[in-house]
């Protein structure tokens, strides 16, 4: 696959500060001269987001894991074929808010279908893809979904919930579940350390956000593109 641009993407338990460590990036590049593309998954494009709607609503009842899985892929392979590749062909730098890991780590993991499967369809559906660099956010588990659960129950109460549902489903599992995911993600680091960064991410937003500048620079090696 032909590859111009840079893909770097964020990763992490829920409640992390992924997002907003993806945005503090993504302004701090765009200031250094570079085309910045930000998105995220499940999401990205149109329909990965109906996808979304129906994979994170708490009132999607009875999801199979396998079904949950594909619509992860599903999700990902239109975002690959619509944004993600166009851009890094275009030599852009996309930002991207989870990926594979994420299914590897939560269904892989979390719901205990194995990394082998997740690496499998990721090979059929993706097309291999990898990202340049993946930084992995690494925090105290209980806070960041305490933190998680609350920031999506705020999000539900407001007046757009009725029409669009909430983004609880996940912030819903147990600790056990929890745990396996940040082993899956642990497991992914060690396997991958010349991709997989882990930041401590237990900091302030600024200090989280200096280590991800460090990190990026000396990994890409950015130079001002202006
Ligand atoms: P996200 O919006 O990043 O939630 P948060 O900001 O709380 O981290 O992701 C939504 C949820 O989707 C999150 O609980 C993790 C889950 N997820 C998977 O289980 N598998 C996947 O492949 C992806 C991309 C996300």
């Amino acid at each position: 696959m032909s590859r111009r641009g840079k893909f770097i993407t964020f990763e992490g338990l829920d409640g992390t500060g992924k997002s907003t460590q993806l945005r503090k990036l993504a302004v701090a590049l765009h200031e250094a001269g570079f085309k910045v593309v930000e998105t995220r998954e499940p999401g990205g494009t149109p329909t990965g987001e109906k996808v979304r709607r129906v994979l994170l609503d708490s009132a999607t009842d009875g999801l199979s894991p396998l079904a949950e899985m594909a619509l992860m892929f599903a999700s990902r392979a239109q975002h690959i074929a619509e944004v993600i590749q166009p851009a890094l062909d275009h030599g852009q730098i996309v930002l991207c808010d989870r990926f594979t890991d994420s299914t590897e780590a939560y269904q892989g993991g979390g719901r205990k279908l194995g990394s082998e499967a997740v690496l499998d369809l990721h090979r059929v559906l993706c097309g291999g893809l990898q990202p340049d660099l993946t930084l992995l956010l690494d925090s105290d588990p209980a806070a960041s979904v305490s933190r998680a659960r609350r920031r999506n129950q705020r999000a539900a109460r407001g007046s757009r919930h009725h029409l669009h549902g909430d983004e609880n489903r996940f912030e819903q599992e147990t600790r056990a579940f929890f745990a396996r995911v940040r082993e899956g993600y642990r497991d992914i680091a060690a396997r991958e350390p010349q991709r997989v960064v882990v930041i401590d991410a237990r900091g302030t937003p600024a200090q989280t956000h200096a280590k991800i500048m460090e990190v990026v620079g000396k990994k890409l090696r950015l130079g001002r593109n202006t």
